[in-house]
């Protein structure tokens, strides 16, 4: 039986507006006094299996902020594993509050105990503000959780392979418009220096790209300046010259103002949500930017994890990411011979997916 702490209490919701528009299965509020936790648990679906998705600790202003991400990511996820092919649902979770000041052990795993009473219909991997570490620590009371650490049996860290999965995603891109599989001479703006932004700026160096880079913590910048010299900092990539655009730290920095002005050709990153609003791709098109939808293009860390579940082995799972340069190249050119937008294009293929398996 999970031992959860004295004063933790978990409620069920649904926020009606969302739940219209887009219905989840099942919301969970987490609370724990002794520890300061405050957590939300979406379970968008279960239809094609467990619901997956990562754990996000983020300073949200307040938890109406923190509801609208996770309902919003947890969706995101079940689209994100129908068209990766994998058997699994769409969930996602946040824990309120600056990971640099309030995360302990102690709250980590009572966090898990909230995980565990859920029996595996919400299975945890690691996102912004948590790490492979915290992973270990929450899978020390909880089963449902990968991306643990290989000392723990988990299979590691899913940032390189989610920016492997970014770099094929960029290559499809790059041959639909330029009639090459490479980014060799292009300059790629890379947004966000974490786990993700890292791994793709060293595949874009080898590859043979220019590279230009921003992130609001010198310190990640200062650590990549080291590995590659000849990497450019710019204040805010966006306003860059760019040919390739590759979000990779917040989602929504695609407006109607930032994509009437964008200077790139291929906006590809591992962001999630990166569209302010969704008019925002009908923008991008009619100027000739080609816009890999998100979810496609960062599903390199799912597949990696769903792998995990599996027990499939890293060359396996490798072979899966790179097979998302065929996913993007086939969505592109549906896009372009349908005459349907890029994100038009992927979610039918994930709703077709979702209604097969629900046997409508
Ligand atoms: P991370 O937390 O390691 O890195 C995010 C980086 O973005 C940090 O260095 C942060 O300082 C920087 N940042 C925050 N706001 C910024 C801004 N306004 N301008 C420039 N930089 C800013 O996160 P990680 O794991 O690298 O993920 C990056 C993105 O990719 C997130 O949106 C995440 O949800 C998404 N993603 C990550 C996956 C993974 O396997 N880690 C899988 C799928 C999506």
């Amino acid at each position: 039986m999970p031992q959860i702490l004295e004063h933790a209490t978990a409620t069920t919701v649904f926020d009606r507006e969302d739940a219209s528009e887009h219905p989840h299965e099942q919301v969970i509020f987490c609370e724990d006094a002794a520890t300061g936790l405050q957590a939300i648990i979406g379970i968008h679906s279960t239809v094609r299996g467990p619901a997956l998705g990562g754990t996000r600790f983020y300073p949200y202003p307040d938890q109406g902020a923190a509801l609208t991400d996770v309902l919003r990511l947890s969706r995101g996820m079940t689209y994100k594993a129908a068209v990766a092919g994998v058997d699994l649902g769409g969930g996602k979770a946040v824990i309120i509050g600056d990971p640099n000041r309030i995360k302990t052990p102690g709250l980590l795993r009572a966090y898990g105990r909230f995980i565990d009473t859920l029996g595996g219909r919400y299975i945890s991997a690691g996102d912004v503000g948590t790490n492979t570490a915290d992973l270990d620590i929450i899978g020390e009371v909880t089963n449902h959780v990968v991306g643990r650490s290989a000392r723990t049996g988990g299979s590691g860290d899913s940032a390189p392979m989610t920016a492997l999965g970014v770099f094929q995603s960029m290559r499809a891109a790059a041959d639909s418009i330029w009639r090459a599989p490479s980014l060799a001479g292009r300059t790629v703006g890379v947004e966000g220096l974490g786990k993700v932004g890292t791994e793709l700026v060293a595949l874009l160096h080898a590859d043979g790209a220019r590279i230009v880079v921003a992130d609001v913590d010198p310190d990640a910048v200062r650590r990549v300046r080291d590995r590659f010299p000849d990497v450019s900092v710019a204040a805010h990539v966006l306003g860059a010259d760019l040919d390739v655009y590759a979000p990779c730290a917040l989602g929504g920095t695609l407006t109607t103002d930032t994509a009437s002005t964008l200077t790139a050709r291929i906006v590809c990153g591992a962001a999630n949500n990166q569209l302010w609003t969704p008019d925002v791709e009908q923008i991008l098109t009619d100027r000739g930017v080609v816009w890999v939808p998100d979810y496609v293009a960062n599903a390199g860390g799912l597949i990696q994890v769903a792998g995990e579940l599996r027990r499939a082995s890293a060359e396996r799972i490798r072979t899966e990411v790179d097979a998302i340069y065929d996913t993007v190249s086939s969505l592109l050119e549906q896009s372009r011979t349908e005459s349907i937008l890029p994100g038009r294009a992927a979610d039918r293929i994930a709703e077709e997916r979702i209604w097969s398996a629900r046997g409508a």
